[in-house]
């Protein structure tokens, strides 16, 4: 199957771009120091998919968070990535389909989506590409 090369120097702190991958939508996102903060203080143990933001990022690429745009519940395209969209309630994505709040490392913080954003297989070839697939 194909990859796809992004070129993510155009993407600022706090902002996020929809692509498509393999004819799915995909979010990247350029997390701010305050969300990957965000992010780090949470305690693992108590969610429903535990996982760190470093398991969901490359290494010495944290703040690009790199998920699928794919409600993990029915499907549905969350909101999140555009200017003035709904983060929901921790920040990240929100599904409005059936109320599923992703927080900013994309995990599923409450509503009935029962996983965390899928993380693709990726690679950066530079500080600012990355190749997805
Ligand atoms: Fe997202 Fe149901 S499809 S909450």
């Amino acid at each position: 199957l194909s990859s796809i090369e992004v070129d993510l120097a155009n993407i600022e702190p706090g902002q996020a771009v929809k692509t498509i991958w393999r004819k799915q939508p995909l979010f990247i996102r350029n997390l701010t120091a305050d969300e990957i903060t965000e992010a780090n203080a949470v305690d693992v143990s108590g969610l429903r998919d535990p996982q760190t933001l470093a398991e969901r990022t490359a290494d010495g690429h944290e703040n690009w968070l790199i998920t699928l745009a794919v409600c993990t519940h029915l499907g549905c395209v969350p909101l999140g990535a555009g200017q003035g969209e709904n983060k929901g309630e921790y920040g990240g994505y929100f599904c409005p389909c059936h109320g599923s709040h992703y927080d900013t490392a994309a995990r599923i913080r409450k509503g009935p989506a029962p996983t965390n954003l899928v993380v693709p297989e990726y690679e950066f070839t530079s500080d600012t590409t990355v190749t997805i697939g």
